[in-house]
């Protein structure tokens, strides 16, 4: 296992859709390894692969909280089939270094995938794992979250972002980085 670099936006690899997985072999296997080790070393609750510049239809989650044991949940080729009501959270994103915006997505999700066997699944999701599926899936097509804000909003975060990228000494944020 390895841990990668995440780019960080506005790195051309995180506007690019990635391709579905053909198959789940050892090579996926071993990104979902890599995914894993650099979301937690990071910390952050969830990392697309996209983001380690690698533009295949994967990603990890894991909400548990510090006092909770940990759970990895892997999705691969994941599809959101069912989206039900509204919720806002202050989201942030590891190719966002210390950004915190309130973002609203549905409340409930239903997401179909395959596990890091191959195997499918479908989960039903309320609240920040519902969050991180979204913002996640989102990553796949290209999405960010500052394609979420208001123009103003969006003015405001690019300009926090160039000059943290000047001074980067990362005071870690307390939001969950998805
Ligand atoms: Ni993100």
């Amino acid at each position: 296992m390895a841990v990668r670099e995440i780019l960080t936006y506005p790195h051309p690899n995180l506007r690019k859709a990635a391709q579905p997985v053909e198959r789940v072999d050892d090579e996926i296997r071993k990104l979902v390894e890599d995914m894993a080790e650099t979301m937690y070393a990071a910390p952050g609750v969830g990392l697309a692969a996209n983001q380690i510049g690698v533009l295949k239809r994967v990603f990890v989650i894991d909400t548990a909280t510090d006092d909770e044991p940990s759970q990895l949940r892997v999705f691969i080729n994941p599809e959101i089939i069912e989206a039900n009501g509204t919720q806002t959270w202050s989201e942030g994103c590891l190719s966002f270094p210390g950004a915190s915006e309130d973002i609203k997505r549905a409340e409930q999700v239903v997401v179909r995938a395959l596990d890091a066997e191959g195997q499918p699944f479908e989960l039903e999701a309320h609240g920040l794992l519902a969050v991180a599926i979204q913002h996640e899936n989102d990553h796949l097509d290209g999405v960010l979250m500052i394609d979420k804000l208001n123009a103003l909003k969006r003015r405001l975060l690019s300009s926090k972002l160039a000059k943290q990228a000047k001074a980067r000494s990362s005071a870690d944020s307390e939001q969950p980085r998805v």
